[in-house]
């Protein structure tokens, strides 16, 4: 896998910031990370028509960008989309993000879009099908990309390893990176009842690209993957432990609901930093 640059802290820039970052981008923060289907054309229309393009390749002159996708849906039995390839691929060229990403999931199939990232069942017949399908997208693209492990509620009975196990083989098999999502695995680790100190130690740290963090609900028998609170305890806790573990890599707070004033946001990235710079 090819090394990728050490950018530091960044944050997932959202609409309600972006009027700020254009003026003048914080000096609290090293990168942005943005989700690609934002910049996706309308019907009908290019990329070139895109004002939020416009001002993301604005954005892009002062800080790094990575391109999170969320509608790739890579372990669907549908066929890939070649026209959300096609776009992806044309948003790559002018943004030339330092990193593609997009979900370990699938959203949907028989062409229907759920708008969720749904959860896959770990087999071997599923590690054949999504390595395959990773493979042909980096081909496309020209590039590797980083799968994300999930949230999730339910597993499959017919799971026949651990999510890590799952994650591990399939970035092994096609080179791609690990965009390891902490919360993600403490959300999963509170639901399904496993250790999330196992899940950090099983997977190949040389394979971890970027670290997500983010805030989550609790709701009656079970966590739900929210973004829209601050980071909490016991996730800055694992975060510490993976920055011991694995060392330094890009790391960045996702916030989708609620989002707060930009003060207070850059009040928990500071915490981020804080924590990331004493390592
Ligand atoms: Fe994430």
């Amino acid at each position: 896998m090819k090394s990728i640059p050490l950018h530091g802290v960044g944050i997932g820039l959202r609409s309600p910031h972006t009027p700020l970052f254009l003026k003048s981008p914080p000096k609290s923060v090293d990168w942005i990370e943005v989700i690609s289907e934002n910049f996706f054309p309308l019907p009908g229309e290019s990329l070139d028509d895109s004002e939020p393009l416009r001002n993301l390749l604005k954005i892009r002159s002062d800080l790094p960008i990575s391109l999170h996708g969320v509608s790739l849906s890579l372990g669907s039995t549908d066929d890939l989309s070649k026209s959300y390839l096609s776009i992806l691929r044309e948003l790559v060229r002018q943004v030339d993000p330092w990193m593609i990403s997009d979900h370990l999931c699938w959203t949907g199939v028989d062409g229907l879009n759920t708008h969720d990232l749904l959860p896959l069942p770990y087999t071997a017949e599923s590690i054949q099908h999504v390595a395959e399908r990773i493979l042909r997208v980096q081909d496309f693209l020209g590039r590797s990309i980083a799968i994300e492990n999930l949230s999730s509620y339910v597993t499959f009975a017919n799971s026949e390893m651990q999510e890590w196990e799952f994650l591990s083989e399939i970035s092994q098999r096609t080179d791609c990176g690990i965009l390891l999502d902490v919360n993600n695995i403490f959300v999963s680790s509170i639901n399904h009842g496993f250790d999330p100190l196992e899940y950090l130690d099983s997977i190949p740290p040389d394979r971890i690209v970027e670290i997500h963090l983010a805030g989550h609900s609790r709701k009656e028998g079970c966590i739900v993957d929210t973004h829209d609170a601050p980071i909490c305890t016991e996730v800055w806790d694992l975060y510490r432990t993976c920055l011991r573990k694995v060392g330094p890599r890009n790391v960045m707070i996702e916030r989708d609901a609620r989002i707060p004033e930009w003060p207070e946001m850059e009040r928990e990235l500071l915490q981020l930093r804080g924590i990331y710079e004493a390592r």
